[in-house]
């Protein structure tokens, strides 16, 4: 597994497995099959309620805690100094674990400076190996680095062919900080697997469409999350590391975007009033 290395000195798997949407009671024998391929990443929230057979399928495996990488996130609500470190120890416990390997605040909005200086004494008591954001845009990151000593080790944002965030590749890489993709696949929407110029990409190497969007985003060195429950999807989306797309091929790939957000923009008003809800 090809792995970055983060602002913060420590090293990630570039590609993993999120959990988003999987029901609870589906987790732990989802999460067994992912380790069991050889993923080592696991990507989930608090807000997902499905920490805990997170920890389980950790547990039953019996592979080596410094062997795996293990991101959860702070939900909207906790996202404040009085919160974030109560917040913190119930998604601790719900893992079963002594340390998460990344903390993410989970959305832009709320108090993200308290909630900012518990993640960073978190990090200073060793319970917390990485800390880092989720849907912070350029402008919004930029300000966040300038007023805090410590810069996020990563952002977690939507980005996917639909939508190629070539802005925040650019901010990102000046600030030193890793972009990690959710919903690379666009959670499945707006025809993706159907795609002609994908598909046509797809065949000339023999891989899937699934396996050419990630190997997109991973040559572009943007971290992956994928979500699948079929064991075989598992297999064939971590099954990216044997072929190298051309130049003629990437920018092709770049041209289909027209930064159509597919599943949440953080600048329209019913969405952050949407969330803005969520954290009272
Ligand atoms: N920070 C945030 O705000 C945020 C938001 C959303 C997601 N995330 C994280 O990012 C992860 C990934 O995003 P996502 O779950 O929203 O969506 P996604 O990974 O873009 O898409 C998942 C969808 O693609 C399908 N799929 C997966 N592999 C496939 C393949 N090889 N061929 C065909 N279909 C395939 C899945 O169906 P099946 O399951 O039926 O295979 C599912 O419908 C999440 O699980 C979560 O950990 C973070």
């Amino acid at each position: 597994m090809e792995t970055i290395k983060l602002n913060d000195g420590n090293t990630m798997p570039i590609l993993g497995y999120g959990v988003f949407q999987i029901d609870k009671n589906q987790t732990q024998k989802c999460v067994e099959d992912a380790l069991s391929v050889g993923y080592r990443l696991i990507d989930t929230a608090a807000i997902y309620d499905n920490e805990e057979g997170v920890g389980t399928a950790i547990k039953a495996s019996g592979i080596k805690r410094e062997e795996l990488f293990i991101t959860t996130k702070l939900w909207i609500n906790n996202i404040s100094k009085k919160n974030a470190r109560g917040a913190f120890e119930t998604s601790l416990k719900k893992l079963g674990l002594d340390y998460v390997d990344l903390y993410l605040i989970h959305q832009p909005f709320n108090d993200s400076y308290g909630a900012w200086e518990v993640l960073c004494e978190l990090k200073k008591e060793g319970l917390v190996k990485s800390i880092g954001v989720s849907n912070f845009y350029p402008d919004r990151l930029s300000e966040f680095c300038f007023h805090n000593e410590i810069k996020p080790a990563l952002n977690q944002v939507e980005c996917h062919p639909f939508l190629p965030r070539f802005d925040f590749e650019n901010t990102m890489k000046d600030l030193g900080i890793t972009m990690q993709s959710w919903a690379s696949f666009a959670e499945g929407q707006n025809g993706i697997f159907d795609n002609e110029i994908l598909k046509a990409i797809a065949s000339k190497y023999n891989k899937s469409v699934a396996q050419v969007i990630l190997r997109w985003l991973i040559q572009r060195g943007i971290a992956v999350i994928p979500k699948t429950l079929s064991k075989e999807r598992m297999i064939e989306n971590i099954s990216v590391f044997d072929f190298a797309l051309d130049s003629s091929d990437m920018e092709k790939i770049a041209e289909i975007g027209k930064n159509e957000f597919i599943i949440c923009n953080h600048r329209e008003l019913e969405t952050i009033n949407f969330l803005l809800n969520l954290a009272k």
